[in-house]
């Protein structure tokens, strides 16, 4: 595996992949890698000849600096599980090397999908995912590019940000990889204290029964619902849940047969914070 950490190397490096006519599949990563993520590099190393993964921990896309500063780092240990799934590329550039001395993000306009949900709770954060992929996708110059479901609303975001600045690159969207008992993976999850990893399953369970009941009921009865459930949790806390059509992301109350929906959930398991999302059948 080829290891950059400055722009100018690796766009040398795939000016000569593109010379030769070879396709590009691209994995942008915050790091700290699991079978989420491999489950996204094994699919760009299927469909393209060269896959590159980056991993940058975004400054400009955290609200919480707290959360940015414990954001867990395991560079040896992703360095190794690259190499296991035999990726070709990987960029690793410094803060430096991407922001110089302005850290600071482009402000975008997302047709109002940046307004609801994540939006509303984490001031300017796609303004910094919209930076920081912008920017990436420019450095590389992929054919293809692999997002998670999980982070379903940033998934819809850069499909966007494409449409909108015409950038000649296809937006894949990825299902979520989950533990055994359900909590979708997240490397947040290494941060959870006994006792919260224990009970973050009780996320999943209820969106899994979120989405039955919201095949015999409104949306309204199905988010109090949920809300009453996480109010008797002794240890978890409800950021929000919501039911949202699947492309405007906002908020329904009646469902149309002809529309796409899901549940989206948010949910502090002490200081850290852990997102789900599940697809609902509407009839
Ligand atoms: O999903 C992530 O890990 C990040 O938001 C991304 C897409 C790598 C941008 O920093």
């Amino acid at each position: 595996m080829k290891i950059f950490n400055t722009k100018q190397e690796i766009k040398a490096f795939l000016t000569s992949i593109k010379e030769e006519n070879k396709s590009i599949g691209f994995v942008p990563t915050m790091g700290a890698l699991h079978e989420g993520h491999l489950s996204l590099i094994k699919k760009a190393i299927k469909k393209n000849d060269i896959t590159v993964v980056s991993i940058f921990v975004n400054p400009t896309q955290f609200n919480n600096q707290e959360d940015l500063i414990k954001y867990p780092k395991t560079f040896d240990n992703d360095k190794k599980l690259l190499e296991s799934v035999s990726c070709d590329v990987l960029f690793f550039p410094s803060v430096k090397e991407i922001y110089n001395d302005n850290i600071s993000s482009e402000k975008f306009d997302f047709d109002g999908l940046e307004h609801q949900m994540e939006g509303k709770f984490r001031d300017g954060h796609f303004n910094g995912v919209g930076t920081i992929v912008k920017a990436l996708f420019e450095i590389v110059e992929p054919n293809k590019a692999y997002f998670g479901q999980k982070d379903f609303q940033q998934l819809q975001i850069v499909k966007k940000m494409v449409k909108k600045h015409r950038l000649n690159v296809k937006i894949k969207g990825c299902p979520i990889f989950r533990e055994n008992d359900g909590l979708a993976m997240s490397s947040r999850n290494t941060r959870l204290s006994k006792d919260y990893r224990a009970a973050a399953p009780f996320i999943y369970k209820i969106l899994k029964k979120a989405r039955k009941k919201f095949g015999t009921e409104n949306a309204i009865n199905v988010t109090e619902w949920v809300e009453k459930q996480f109010k008797k949790h002794p240890i978890l806390d409800l950021e929000y849940f919501t039911i949202a059509e699947e492309k405007s992301l906002e908020t329904i109350k009646i469902k149309k047969s002809n529309k796409k929906y899901r549940a989206f959930i948010a949910v502090f398991a002490g200081d850290i914070r852990l997102i789900d999302n599940i697809r609902l059948k509407n009839h």
